[in-house]
This record gives structure tokens, sequence and C-alpha cells, in this order.
């Protein structure tokens, strides 16, 4: 019996996967860890050091030579990057617009990997992003494909900006979400695919308690093995 499994959440930018994986992983008194709040780390890094985020090399060098911590918190996952609080500025429209390009680029993808998998293979954790399911823990014991339509996707983080402070237009939210979408799906290196052996779960029209209590009951069913 494995009662320290990993769960891989994967799936489109506003699925829903942040949300609900932090909820799993606090009813099951795991980590979580928000892979995509690590390329926002980077891609905020490179802005404050005028690295183009086009330029995969010196992007990958300035990720092997900056920390990025990510500490649990009761308002939830603090992001430090070289010891320095970077939770709120990662998610600017600024760092959104470039973050899927960042992701792009071999080199960042290898670091970021071997990375995110010396955090995860312990197990006990709860991962979400694009690959890991993919690339970063393959052998997670649940893996997850969340999505949803791009209507909902585009009002969920209408409300999340809005209790940030931040007001974007829904349309431009939409427009921006299907950029990332055909950004993500459609690079190179590690795209976002659902993984075989991934159930795919659709949280359109649903509430977050149940998705979380489905997963947690598909969870629970892998630790019992
Ligand atoms: O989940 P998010 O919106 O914070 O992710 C930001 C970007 O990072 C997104 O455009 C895709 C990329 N990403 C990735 O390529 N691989 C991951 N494991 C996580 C995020």
């Amino acid at each position: 019996m494995t009662e320290r499994i990993s769960i891989a959440i994967d799936g489109p930018a506003a699925a829903g996967k942040s949300t609900i994986a932090k909820i799993v992983a606090e009813s099951l008194g795991y980590a979580y860890i928000d892979t995509g709040a690590m390329y926002r780390a980077l891609t905020w890094k490179a802005q404050q050091q005028q690295i183009d985020a086009t330029d995969g090399e010196r992007l990958a060098a300035l990720l092997r030579g900056m920390t990025i911590e990510l500490k649990p918190s009761p308002s939830g996952q603090l992001v430090y990057v070289d010891g320095e609080d970077v939770t709120d500025v990662i998610r600017t429209p600024k760092v959104t617009n470039a973050v899927s390009q960042v992701a792009t680029h071999e080199p960042v993808r290898e670091r970021m990997v071997e990375l995110q998998r010396s955090i995860g293979e312990a197990g006990a954790v709860v991962m979400d992003g694009r690959d890991i399911g993919t690339a970063v823990l393959p052998f997670a014991q649940l893996k997850i494909f969340m999505t949803a339509s791009v209507e909902e996707r585009a009002e969920r983080r209408y409300a999340e900006n809005k209790s940030r402070g931040i007001e974007t237009p829904l349309e431009e939210l939409k427009e921006e979400i299907r950029k990332r979408d055909r950004l993500d799906t459609e690079r190179e290196h590690s795209p976002l695919v659902q993984a075989e052996d991934a159930l795919l779960i659709d949280t359109t029209g649903r509430t977050i308690e149940e998705v979380a209590h489905e997963i947690e009951q598909l969870a629970k069913e892998r630790i019992a093995k």
C-alpha cells in the first residue's frame, strides 16, 4: 500500500487546476506545487533584467543562477525569487502575456522539469501544470487532465483578477486564453497534451467542491491499493 502518492493535474489556463489542486492537497495533507508559478517567476526575473522572452539560452542561464521557492501560507502559496516575495507581481498582465513564450524553450523546460521532479518525486504531492503527467512525474499514480470552456475560463480569470484589483475586459481575457492555449498546445517541446493514462475532467458548470471531492475519492482509491 502506497500512502504518499503523486497526483499530476494538467490542463489549459484557468481550467480550475490551482484552486482545486490546493483543496485536494490540503485535504490529503500533501504539498501543493504550482509549476506555472515557477515559469511566471522566471518570466518576471527576465523582465527585470531586460532578457527577451525569445532568448531561450539566456533564460535558461538565468534560471540556473536564480532560486525559486514556493512556500505554503494560510493565504495561499507564496512565491519567492532570490528571497524576494513575487507572489502578486507574477500574476500581472505583463508577466501573463509573456510567460507562454518563455515556456516554449527546450533548455528552460529541461531545467524546470529537473527542479520540479526533485520536488515531486518523494510523493505526497499535488502538482499542477501543463506537462506534469507527461514529462515531470510520468510515474504519478493519479493523473488528471482538467478542461473547461473558454467562456467559463475567461469568467473565472475575470473574477480572480478583480479580487486582486486588476480590471481586464472579458473579451480581452478570452482572446488571451485562446492565444495561450495555442502557444501551450502547439509548442515543439512538451506541448500541452493529455497523458494516455490521465482521466479527463471537464469543470464547465461544476463547482470547485464537486470536482475536488471527485479527485479526493480517486486519490483515496489509489492510496488504498
Ligand atoms: O498555470 P499558469 O497560467 O500560471 O501557467 C503559466 C504559463 O506557464 C502557461 O502559459 C504555460 C506555462 N507552463 C508550462 O508550460 N508548463 C507547466 N508545467 C506549467 C506552466
